[in-house]
């Protein structure tokens, strides 16, 4: 997911960076870093408003919902477990809260922070309180925040210190004392009952990532996200500090071109290539593109492509298709779809990024909304800045380091790590 204020002024940054220095969260446990699973929840249909051109929801047998990854940490004492989307598009960490004036629907009691002897809430003079790009201050006088995301979802709510717990795949549990988090009392947007919240993984001062890096042995952390059709019970993985790095054969890395502690991962492409043709991003001038125009984000599904890059794209795939695309099934909308009850044997796609080449092959291309349907994962977008979705990032380890600004993928079967 997107929030539209990170395209704010750097003012506001700036400011926030004032104020860093004087939080730090502790921990009880190691000082290397750390290993947890994602998992994804099965859902007895498939949201197909997630590839956001439809409205038609279809009936299909158990399966993962088709869209987000979930991290599964616990927060307070006792502890509580929750499960959030895992998105390196935003930064604030929230849960939805009781009392609750407007919260979707969650299958989980929502958090009760008067049950935890943990809990603080965060006053509204409280430096903390403006690592927030907007905030107002409640009659109690505690941290109201309004934060808002590219899809239109709202969390709105108290801003609070907590403890989380964490565990890691070896089982063995991680305390984190004091952690910045939003308890959400009125939240709005395309959630389902699965999901509780939110883990904001992007480069903000509030997202994990930051809050915890410098304790774990650097601000840095990587992903291994499988497809979403596999086998329910495969996790993804998610690594965060020291042992995070993505080395050996194979790894491309690519600047991230956004400052320090600025929310979004923006990199710079040049090109796609389907097979052996090559589409520039920009056809006027193929040398010349904007720095920083595309984002990487685990919060959203399919990859977003400038208007003219999707077309000539999505051209140059039907033509190397030997299937006709489906045009009978208004539920698909626009998108280029194909009926095969397997994936298809297309072609590879490579997203040419300045200074690394990210060859996808037909399982991060093409995504199955519903049974014996598959359809390209690319959407057009009328922004200049693209958005690099969570279909195209899996069978990838992919590590973002902040302190070094690269962003690294090693082609890997996410389902055997
Ligand atoms: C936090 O604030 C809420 C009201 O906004 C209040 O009901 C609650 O008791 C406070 N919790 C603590 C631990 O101070
Ligand atoms: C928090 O701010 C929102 C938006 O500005 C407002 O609608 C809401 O009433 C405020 N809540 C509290 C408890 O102050
Ligand atoms: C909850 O948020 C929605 C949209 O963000 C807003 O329209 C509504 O007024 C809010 N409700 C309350 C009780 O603050
Ligand atoms: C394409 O190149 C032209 C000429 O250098 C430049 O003016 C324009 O801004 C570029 N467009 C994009 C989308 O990068
Ligand atoms: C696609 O890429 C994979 C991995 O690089 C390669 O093994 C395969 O032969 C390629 N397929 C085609 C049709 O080029
Ligand atoms: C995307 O392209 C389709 C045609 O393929 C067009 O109908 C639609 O308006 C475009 N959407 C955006 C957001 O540009």
């Amino acid at each position: 997911m997107i929030s539209p204020k990170r395209y704010n002024s750097f003012l506001t940054i700036i400011s926030i960076l004032v104020f860093h220095v004087l939080h730090f969260p502790s921990i009880e446990a190691e000082n290397g870093g750390f290993n947890v699973k994602l998992t994804r929840k099965s859902s007895p249909y498939f949201p197909t408003h997630l590839m956001q051109q439809s409205n038609n929801i279809v009936q299909a047998t158990t399966r993962a919902y088709i869209g987000q990854h979930l991290m599964e940490l616990y927060i307070g004492t006792p502890p509580i477990k929750i499960s959030g989307i895992a998105d390196s598009g935003s930064d604030l960490i929230w849960a939805q809260c009781v009392p609750c004036v407007g919260c979707y629907k969650q299958i989980n009691p929502l958090f009760d922070s008067t049950k935890s002897s943990t809990y603080k809430n965060i006053s509204c003079d409280s430096p903390l309180c403006r690592k927030l790009d907007s905030f107002t201050c409640s009659p109690e006088n505690h941290c109201n925040y309004t934060y808002a995301y590219g899809d239109s979802s709202v969390t709105n709510g108290v801003l609070a210190l907590e403890k989380f717990t964490l565990t890691s795949k070896t089982k063995k549990p991680i305390f984190l004392q004091n952690i910045i988090f939003g308890c959400g009392h009125n939240d709005t947007g395309t959630f389902n009952d699965h999901e509780m919240g939110i883990i904001g993984l992007g480069g903000g001062p509030l997202s994990l990532v930051n809050q915890i890096g410098p304790l774990f042995g650097g601000r840095k952390f990587s992903q291994c996200l499988v497809p979403f059709h596999t086998d329910i019970r495969i996790t993804s993985k998610m690594s965060f500090g020291k042992g995070s790095e993505v080395l050996g054969n194979g790894v491309v890395s690519t600047s991230l071109v956004a400052p320090d502690y600025a929310t979004p991962y923006l990199v710079t492409l040049l090109g796609i290539s389907v097979e052996n043709t090559y589409l520039p991003l920009n056809i006027s001038s193929p040398t010349t593109v904007a720095k920083g125009n595309m984002l990487i984000d685990s919060g959203t599904p399919p990859t977003l492509l400038q208007q003219s890059l999707y077309d000539r794209v999505a051209l140059e795939v039907k033509n190397r298709v030997a299937l006709t695309p489906i045009s009978d099934d208004p539920s698909l909308g626009t998108q280029l779809c194909y009926r095969t009850e397997t994936n298809l044997n297309g072609p590879n796609v490579t997203f040419h990024f300045e200074g690394a080449d990210v060859v996808l092959t037909p399982v991060q291309i093409f995504i199955p909304p519903k049974d014996g349907v598959f359809c390209l994962a690319f959407a057009n977008t009328t922004s200049d800045v693209g958005i690099y979705g969570n279909f195209a990032q899996s069978n990838y380890l992919i590590g973002y380091d902040l302190e070094r600004h690269v962003v690294s993928f090693k082609p890997m079967d996410c389902t055997k790590h």
